[in-house]
């Protein structure tokens, strides 16, 4: 990528991140009953590199050239929505993932977890009330957006947040403490528990488009680079649990050893953990020039930042 452009896909970057914390701020409720609308508000709106909603809107913007204006408009609503709700999911899975039941961690994006600052009741509720304010995003009444495209962005959602995609790779990880997982069956854990989420929210901002104007097989590509950088961010994430420091990873380093999970790091050793990153990215790379979409700098800039990241 040019100097120019990597610089441009910044700044699309930049903007795309404004719209979503307005958007989050706006459809997260900050009065819920009983202290909900706290509980949520504090695990939606507290940080987070919001990786999730920038790839779907990375990847609706790389499907939507050709256009007619006012079609442009309703799918680019259709995205900020679908954005926010695989955000949301996404929250309630960290932070259902930090109870004691599962990893017991009482720090994440730098400050206390949800059930350290509310109890684990309210954690568990509030997961939960995350969970279905996701799916009404993506169902608003009156919406301009075909009940199709409505349809598809609740499926791909709800298959990939449940039991063939986070919940069931969260399972896994759980049945795994102090196991030797083999490479295939740590792929598939990560695949599931993590990778499942980021290739919905590619899916999910490729699904908001006209397919007939799009090139032949290009969604394909763009879930085979989702795929291989969802494996990515996983085996990034176990290295930066080995090399990371609380403080800049604002959640406990170190946790995974202590706990006793396996890892690609406890797999592979450090380097080839490394390497295997940079692969798994240079294949997300290729899979973007594969698809011939005229519009994929920011998912290339996207994946870059996946296994360049400190925290
Ligand atoms: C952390 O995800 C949990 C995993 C799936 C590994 P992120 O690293 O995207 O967390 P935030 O949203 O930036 O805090
Ligand atoms: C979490 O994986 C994956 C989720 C579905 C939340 P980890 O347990 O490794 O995530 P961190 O390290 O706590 O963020
Ligand atoms: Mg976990
Ligand atoms: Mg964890
Ligand atoms: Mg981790």
């Amino acid at each position: 990528m040019s100097m120019a452009s990597a610089v441009a896909a910044q700044d699309w970057a930049a903007q795309a991140r404004l719209a979503v914390e307005r958007a989050l701020t706006q459809w997260v409720p900050e009065h819920a009953s009983a202290g909900l609308g706290a509980s949520m508000r504090y695990a939606v709106m507290g940080g987070g590199k919001r990786l999730r909603p920038l790839l779907c809107l990375a990847a609706r913007r790389s499907v939507s050239a050709k256009e007619p204006l006012e079609l442009r408009e309703v799918l680019d609503q259709a995205a900020l929505r679908a954005a926010c709700a695989v955000e949301l999911i996404h929250a309630y899975s960290l932070v259902h993932d930090d109870m004691p039941c599962m990893d017991n961690d009482v720090l994440r994006r730098g400050l206390p977890t949800v059930h350290v600052k509310f109890g684990q009741a309210q954690a568990l509720l509030c997961g939960d009330a995350l969970q279905s304010l996701a799916f009404e995003l993506l169902t608003p009444e009156g919406a301009q957006v075909e009940p199709r495209v409505q349809v598809e962005l609740c499926r791909l959602l709800s298959v990939a947040a449940g039991h063939a995609g986070m919940c069931g790779g969260q399972a896994i990880d759980l049945q795994s403490v102090g196991l030797n997982l083999n490479r295939e069956a740590l792929e598939e854990m990560h695949q599931k528990k993590t990778g499942a989420l980021l290739v919905a929210s590619v899916m999910m901002g490729a699904a908001c488009a006209q397919a007939q104007l799009l090139p032949e097989g290009a969604v394909q590509h763009l879930k085979t680079y989702a795929a291989h950088l969802g494996l990515a961010f996983q085996v990034v994430d176990d290295i930066l649990d080995v090399v990371g420091d609380t403080q800049t990873l604002g959640k406990t380093a170190g946790k995974d050893a202590d706990m006793d999970k396996p890892t690609f790091v406890s797999l592979l050793g450090l380097p080839e953990a490394k390497a295997l990153a940079q692969r798994l990215h240079d294949q997300a790379q290729a899979a973007l020039v594969a698809s011939q979409l005229p519009h994929t700098e920011v998912l290339s800039a996207l994946a870059q930042e996946v296994i360049d990241r400190q925290h």
